[in-house]
């Protein structure tokens, strides 16, 4: 079996080696965490939103932030996206003039660069803190300034972009009083443990030469995944930022070559395959990108169905978002979020970080051409 497109990017080990001792201090701006919805919610706190108030959401969104909030005690209203990913600011008008919302989370879905200038002008207009969301690309500019720089506050999930286990963070506006500098600091969870489970996860692949998606190995995944006792979080928990941030996060985080790399790898390899899909006859969702935006995935439509299972068995780490992780409220509502039901069945994300090249979608375009032919027959 030929080599798996891993879904998420790989920790090179001699670049690490490399760049220990030239590793530069991290913006003392951001507050960290482990995780992006731990600085929501500080946020939200920080800001004096108080628990009980309501956050305006899109809908396409996953339940791994919604339920967090609400354990929080926070309560959600949900706004259906557009078909094309944005959100319609005359809607959030008419929920700022009826309802009394508390924050509305402005979503980059995928590193998509969406105007965020109305909805600041609207939000200012009605007192609401603007809330933006980078947790799928942080790279990505407007205007030449970087996504993060409009709203009230920002958080960010950098390991869903960087090779990394930890990387919740915030950057507030105004001035935060921070009693604390952040310090680089080895950590066994966030350094040792995530830089052993992903060369097991290379043993695997390269060494057993065994397909990490397939449903088989995904099956064995979920059976581990629910034998380890999960935190269920049903009580709030005070929310800190942590000062110490791992050698990881710090090396990827800080590395100006590194991600400036990072941006125009996954720039180039979107114009790509937006070329070679589109030669095919597939349909891609996102038919053009500036050289400024820096994209989380290639993104297909598939009207026919299966063509996740169809990549996953051919070793491609293809997923669908949020997928199983669509919040309950909005699949059981289809008459009011209809756009986040569609497009949650019918879109397919195709990994291009910056470990992938032309070379490495070889197979994968050999077996989307073969898929095209066989939903046409
Ligand atoms: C749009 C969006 N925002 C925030 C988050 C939360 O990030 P984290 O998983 O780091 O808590 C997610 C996570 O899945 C997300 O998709």
């Amino acid at each position: 079996m030929k080599k798996n497109i891993l879904n998420r990017p790989f920790p090179n080990l001699i670049f690490i080696f490399k760049n220990l001792s030239s590793r530069k201090e991290v913006d003392q701006d951001l507050f960290f965490f482990q995780t992006g919805r731990e600085a929501f919610i500080y946020g939200l706190e920080k800001m004096g939103i108080r628990k009980g108030s309501k956050i305006l959401l899109p809908a396409f969104i996953c339940d791994s932030l919604a339920a967090f909030i609400i354990s929080e005690g926070y309560k959600i209203r949900y706004v259906d996206i557009n078909m094309d990913m944005s959100i319609d600011l005359y809607e959030i008008e008419s929920i700022f003039q009826l309802e009394n919302i508390s924050a509305f989370l402005f979503v980059y879905f995928f590193g998509i660069s969406f105007d965020i200038k109305p909805f600041l002008k609207l939000c200012n207009k009605y007192n609401v803190p603007l809330i933006e969301d980078c947790s799928h690309s942080f790279q990505t500019k407007i205007l030449n300034n970087n996504i993060g720089t409009f709203g009230d506050f920002t958080i960010y999930s950098f390991r869903k972009i960087l090779p990394t286990s930890d990387g919740g963070a915030i950057r507030f506006k105004k001035e935060i009083n921070k009693s604390y500098k952040n310090k680089i600091s080895f950590s066994l969870k966030n350094d040792l443990i995530y830089l052993i489970a992903r060369l097991v996860e290379i043993f695997i692949r390269n060494v057993l030469n065994i397909n990490i998606y397939s449903k088989k190995i995904t099956n064995l995944k979920n059976k581990i995944r629910n034998l380890i006792p999960v935190n269920k979080i049903e009580r709030q928990k005070l929310i800190k930022s942590k000062n110490k941030i791992s050698f990881l996060l710090n090396i990827f985080l800080t590395n100006k070559n590194y991600l400036s790399e990072n941006i125009k790898i996954r720039n180039d390899n979107f114009n790509f395959l937006l070329k070679e899909v589109k030669a095919m006859g597939l349909k891609p969702f996102i038919t053009k990108i500036k050289k400024s935006t820096c994209p989380q995935f290639f993104i297909i439509k598939d009207d026919h169905g299966g063509l996740v299972d169809r990549l996953n068995s051919g070793g491609i780490g293809a997923i669908q978002w949020p997928g199983d992780e669509l919040p309950k409220e909005i699949y059981e509502h289809p008459i009011l979020y209809p756009n986040s039901i569609k497009l949650n069945k019918m879109l397919v994300y195709i990994p291009i970080h910056q470990n992938l090249n032309k070379e490495s979608f070889k197979e994968m375009l050999i077996l989307l051409s073969k898929w095209k032919l066989k939903i046409e027959s």
